[in-house]
């Protein structure tokens, strides 16, 4: 089996793709990626210096990188709406949203609109820009949504009648789980809809296996990670791969081959039985509109 790398990836000029949290970590690496193949690259990201300095070091390997930073703070609705409006506004087209931006187990805290911050950010956040961008994804030919998970949805159980973990003790890891499988719910309802509608917008999902970033805050996460973790640009690659690889398939999931999907080169995966739950997806699509008073309409 040949190894995909982003020598796969063609041609990107007059592609424009909306990367959020792309100042470091794998959403940099997939920025830098796109940038290198002439895809127009909007940094969304909730800090305009960080934001600057990751185009700064971009721009410093690979000249003429059509880069931009916009704001967007996933954990407060009325940013994310703002963002929208402003790019549905400048732009006529937007060929990929890459949905990668993250927190993983903070302390308890909620988002601005009331949200337990991993659900918030993570999930709701997401779907929110998602469905506020989504007309002019529509209209964009061969355009694609790529919701970044991981290998700890499996952990994921999620509690419907208490997302916010108001009733019961917080444990961080698990809430980490819920709201990555909720990407996976979300990615596979979405798509669902979509080919239902007869629509052609393509959605995938990836996961990046244990990649360095800036994720992990824990000392012990991070030991384990300077040991074990990959680098930033391979762990880019299952997101790339879903966003660019031709073949992928509306509805399938992407991640690295090796060490039970922890390392390597990227191929389809699959993720549990229960992220393929129809009706939990469906409930969790009308309680993620009523959250964020977002209606989807694909
Ligand atoms: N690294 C791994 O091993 C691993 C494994 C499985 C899944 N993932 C997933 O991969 C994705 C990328 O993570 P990463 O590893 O590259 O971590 P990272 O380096 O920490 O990147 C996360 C990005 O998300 C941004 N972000 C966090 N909260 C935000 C908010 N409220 N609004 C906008 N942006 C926000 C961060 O911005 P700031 O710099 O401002 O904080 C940062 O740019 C995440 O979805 C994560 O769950 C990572």
């Amino acid at each position: 089996m040949t190894k995909w790398t982003t020598d796969n990836i063609p041609d990107q000029s007059g592609r424009i793709a909306i990367i959020t949290g792309s100042n470091s970590g794998i959403g940099f690496e997939a920025a830098k990626a796109l940038a290198e193949k002439g895809a127009e690259v909007i940094l969304a990201v909730r800090s305009q210096a960080k934001g600057d300095a990751a185009i700064a070091s971009i721009q410093a390997e690979t000249t003429n990188a059509k880069l931009q930073v916009r704001l967007l703070d996933l954990a407060d609705l009325a940013s994310i709406k703002s963002f929208a409006e402003q790019f549905n506004a400048d732009y006529q087209r937007l060929d990929l949203l890459i949905n990668n931006a993250g927190i993983m187990v903070p302390p308890y805290s909620k988002t601005v609109d009331g949200f337990e911050s991993q659900f918030g950010t993570n999930h709701l956040g997401h779907f929110a820009l998602t469905a506020q961008l989504y007309d002019l994804i529509k209209s964009t030919p061969d355009s694609r949504i790529v919701n970044v998970s991981s290998n700890a949805h499996k952990m994921g159980k999620l509690n419907l009648e208490d997302l916010n973990w108001e009733n019961r003790k917080y444990i961080s890891w698990t809430a980490y789980g819920d709201s990555k499988m909720a990407n996976l719910y979300f990615t596979y309802e979405l798509s669902r809809k979509i080919q239902a509608a007869g629509g052609k917008v393509m959605v995938t999902a990836a996961h990046p296996g244990l990649t360095a970033s800036n994720l992990a805050k824990g000392a012990v996460v991070r030991f384990f990670n300077s040991i074990f973790a990959q680098s930033g640009s391979m762990g880019a690659l299952p997101t790339l791969m879903a966003a660019i690889e031709p073949t992928a398939g509306s509805g399938n999931y992407f991640g690295p081959s090796n060490m039970a999907e922890w390392r390597g080169y990227p191929k389809q995966v699959f993720s549990n039985k229960q992220s393929h739950d129809t009706d939990i997806a469906e409930k969790l699509w009308q309680i993620s509109e009523e959250k964020t008073g977002v209606k989807f309409q694909v």
